[in-house]
């Protein structure tokens, strides 16, 4: 049986590793019909968390079950610390216990935690078993879920343990994002504002003229708002599956956004909120450099701000920034990969030593406003004026 008709199909070309994401409101409850349609057969191990299992789990394991397979259910703590070596070994002893096989399944149900954790699992577990990723959050569905980027984290770094490994699928049911946070959802559109600057100017520009909607979670803008995002990233991949060039775009607000996470214990910032402000500064850093100019800067600060993220940057000295930012994979010879925005839409990757980073740090007041006169206000009535 093949999969069922679907609002919006986004092919990720690559190779014999490619597949489609499937968005579509409702499409949970066709996920059994979706997995035998990408060729699965054998038994699925569904990952989660008691959250995300407590409210969709029942609808997926009777789905599944009546299209013909046999399920196990693993369930993680909530949150960061479920993306741990611990939990790893904890999911990789259920698969032996219960006999999993290579042509079983692992099914990841839930945020980008699940989804990161669930797929490191299946790319190691008896060296790869098919896996497919059910995102239920707003940043694993327009993020985590595509690309295969999988793994956990290590006590002195995000992510430092993983390996790219591809879905058979990627499930996207909009439906789903009615029951997340309100501070969940706003985190997801640090993600969504990400594509804009760095690929897509007119996305910038949708996004910009629905700032009430994306604050109101409305229904209409977020099917199309999905799609352009996963069209955007499958692109990126597809050219650069394993990030020797291009896709480092995606990491934009990342570099400071990973070292603020570390910073704040993974517990003052969700992911999100840390990308949001980690944006905010590295466009400040691009504009110190003389790479951007300042209306790129307040143009994206205050579309995060009037979404409803937070943008200033916490009281903390440049040694906490530079440390957090030495156990990341972007640092190359001492030297930081940044990715910095030169318009809304464009971006490039610049090498940035301690001396340049210190050099901004010092000359910017980091914590909020810049010394330069606050040209927020400002900015804010001119372009409320433009929208009108
Ligand atoms: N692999 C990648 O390419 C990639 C990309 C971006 C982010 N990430 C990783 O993703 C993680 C963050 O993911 P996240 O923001 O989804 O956080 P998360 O997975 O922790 O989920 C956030 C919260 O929402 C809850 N939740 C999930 N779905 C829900 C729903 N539908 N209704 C109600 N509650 C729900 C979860 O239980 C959790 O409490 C980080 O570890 C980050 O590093 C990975
Ligand atoms: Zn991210």
């Amino acid at each position: 049986m093949g999969a069922p008709a679907c609002e919006h199909r986004v092919p990720v070309f690559l190779g014999d590793r490619s597949y489609d994401i499937l968005i579509q409101a409702g499409s949970l409850n066709q996920l059994g019909d979706i997995c035998q349609g990408v060729g699965l057969s054998g038994r699925i191990a569904i990952i989660s968390n008691p959250i995300v299992h407590a409210l969709y789990g029942r609808v997926v394991q009777r789905v599944l079950k009546r299209a013909g397979f046999a399920c196990i259910t693993v369930l993680l703590p909530n949150g960061e610390p479920a993306k741990s070596m611990t939990w790893l070994g904890k999911i990789l002893d259920e698969l032996v216990a219960k006999r999993f096989e290579r042509r079983d399944a692992i099914l990841a149900l839930g945020g980008g935690v699940v989804g990161d954790v669930a797929g490191f699992a299946a790319a190691s577990y008896l060296r790869g078993v098919p896996f497919v990723q059910v995102p239920t959050t707003l940043v694993a569905q327009v993020d985590s879920s595509v690309g295969g980027k999988t793994g956990v984290n290590h006590p002195l770094g995000k992510n430092l343990i993983g390996a790219f490994y591809q879905p058979k699928t990627v499930v996207i049911d909009p439906h789903v994002l009615q029951t997340l946070p309100k501070r969940e959802w706003v985190a997801g559109l640090a993600e969504v504002i990400k594509y804009g600057v760095i690929a897509d100017q007119g996305f910038f520009e949708f996004l910009e003229n629905h700032i009430e909607d994306l604050r109101n979670q409305h229904e209409t803008v977020i099917p199309d708002m999905v799609r352009r995002c996963c069209e955007i990233k499958a692109e990126v991949v597809a050219g650069d599956e394993r990030e020797a060039g291009r896709r480092k775009i995606l990491n934009y607000g990342h570099t400071v956004g990973h070292a603020l996470e570390a910073w704040g214990k993974y517990s003052t910032w969700v992911h999100g909120e840390a990308v949001g402000i980690g944006m905010v500064q590295e466009a400040s850093i691009g504009q110190f450099l003389g790479r951007c100019d300042r209306e790129v800067v307040e143009r994206q600060t205050e579309l995060i701000r009037e979404v409803g993220l937070p943008v200033a940057m916490p009281k903390w000295g440049f040694s906490d920034l530079w440390s957090g930012m030495q156990h990341d994979k972007k640092v190359v010879k001492g030297q930081i990969n940044c990715v910095i925005p030169e318009s809304i839409g464009r971006v490039q990757v610049l090498p940035l030593d301690r001396s340049d980073l210190q050099k901004w740090f010092s000359q910017t007041n980091v914590h909020g406003k810049r010394r330069t006169t606050d040209p927020h206000k400002r900015v804010s009535q001119n372009r409320l004026s433009k929208k009108k």
